[in-house]
């Protein structure tokens, strides 16, 4: 299948889990007080000083898009306190994209907010709102630079699940068992009030800017009679979040794999179905259920998947898991929905928050050796060669 004019290819990668040392943020600061549960991202790929080789090996494969994010630690490390240095390292960033003719994609916020943030009571704060808008004020000269796309807040789902779990009222291991953790609501409604707050600010600073927010879609399927207990978890873990983007310009699909559930809650898949290197179930049709949910959800605006991809140490399997996904995707485009790219997560191995050991890159980043070598696996070229070629697999 033909990809349609202007689709775009590309890949995604977040701050905090590249750049390296960004000893502001709360999760710099989650990792030193958890070392026994946290590995430390330390200088993660070093991004920080990396980013033109990145955009290179992205460029130079032939991939048309690039989605980073501003790290907010950066820009205001201490509360009231702006580093000009940081605005003008994000407004090269900008600059170097387009000069290699890459769209770039940006995301404000990627789960870490400046340490200052969180000690201060983080999203339930009364001020967040205030305190988030006056960021994005400052980070206008980058979005000026040349960014037509951005991304509000990266998986407020998940933030609001990580919440319940940072704050020791949940707990991940016993969580996903029968109970799965549910977004605290209080964070939910605060991350939606300052989803929108942002997307009205940035549409009012820049005009023709299209803004929106990327959900965490766990597709949930029912199975053995759980149809209520699904459609209950369905609203609450993605439902209601895809909603709340039913007046933006764009809405972002994140989709790995699916969540199975029973009338108890959720269930494991088969002991023999497939699994990536990390446990989750190998499903590459997950994104194209992704998208049907949301435009069910949020009917009438325009999707990009703006994360999808796999972890394991073996690239054939994440060109076939990615076969299958755009196979999806094309037959989403084909019933006509309005999907209008596909940027895959991740560009590279990078801090899987807590963990080095799971591989989603497309690239493969050498931490033990000083210049950070970067060694392109072969699922960039094969990536690279359908945003050239414009022929879906
Ligand atoms: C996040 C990424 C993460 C990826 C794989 C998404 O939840 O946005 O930061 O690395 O999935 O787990």
């Amino acid at each position: 299948m033909r990809l349609p004019d202007g689709f775009l290819i590309g890949a995604a990668t977040a701050a905090h889990q590249i750049e390296g040392e960004n000893t502001a943020s709360d999760w710099w600061m989650f990792e030193q007080s958890k070392p026994e549960r946290l590995q430390p991202s330390g200088r993660a790929c070093d991004s920080f000083h990396r980013w033109g080789q990145d955009m290179d090996l992205l460029a130079g494969a032939g991939l048309q898009a690039y989605r980073f994010s501003i790290e907010w630690a950066r820009i205001e490390p201490v509360e009231g306190e702006f580093s000009a240095d940081a605005v003008d390292h994000y407004r090269r960033m900008v600059a170097g994209a387009r000069e290699r003719g890459i769209e770039p994609i940006v995301t404000v916020h990627h789960f870490t907010n400046p340490a200052w943030f969180t000690l201060g009571g983080g999203w339930l704060r009364g001020d967040a709102v205030d305190r988030f808008t006056r960021y994005l004020e400052r980070i206008a000269p980058i979005l000026d630079e040349g960014v037509d796309t951005a991304i509000t807040l990266n998986e407020p789902n998940m933030v609001a699940i990580m919440h319940r779990v940072i704050s020791g009222e949940a707990n991940l291991e016993t969580g996903l068992g029968g109970a799965v953790p549910l977004p605290h609501e209080g964070v939910r409604d605060a991350l939606i009030a300052v989803h929108h707050a942002a997307r009205d600010q940035l549409r009012a600073q820049h005009r023709g800017l299209a803004v929106g927010w990327t959900v965490a879609n766990q597709t949930v399927q029912a199975v053995d009679g759980g149809e209520e207990r699904a459609a209950e978890l369905s609203e609450a873990l993605d439902d209601v979040w895809l909603r709340a983007a039913a007046d933006d310009d764009f809405v972002g699909v994140q989709a790995y794999s699916r969540m199975l559930v029973g009338p108890e809650g959720r269930v494991e898949a088969a002991p023999e179905a497939p699994r990536t290197s990390i446990g989750w179930e190998y499903y590459p049709e997950a994104v194209g259920h992704a998208i049907r949910n949301t435009v069910a959800q949020a009917p009438g605006v325009p999707v990009y998947v703006t994360e999808n991809g796999i972890s394991t140490r073996d690239d054939a399997q994440r060109i076939a898991y990615t076969t299958g996904a755009l196979r999806a995707v094309g037959s989403c485009l084909a019933d006509g929905l309005d999907v209008r790219g596909y940027l895959h997560w991740s560009l590279l191995d990078n801090f899987e928050w807590g963990r080095w050991e799971p591989t989603f890159g497309l690239i493969a980043v050498d931490r033990d050796h000083e210049d950070f070598t970067r060694t392109p696996k072969p699922s960039l070229a094969w990536l690279g060669d359908i945003a050239r070629s414009r022929q879906l697999p």
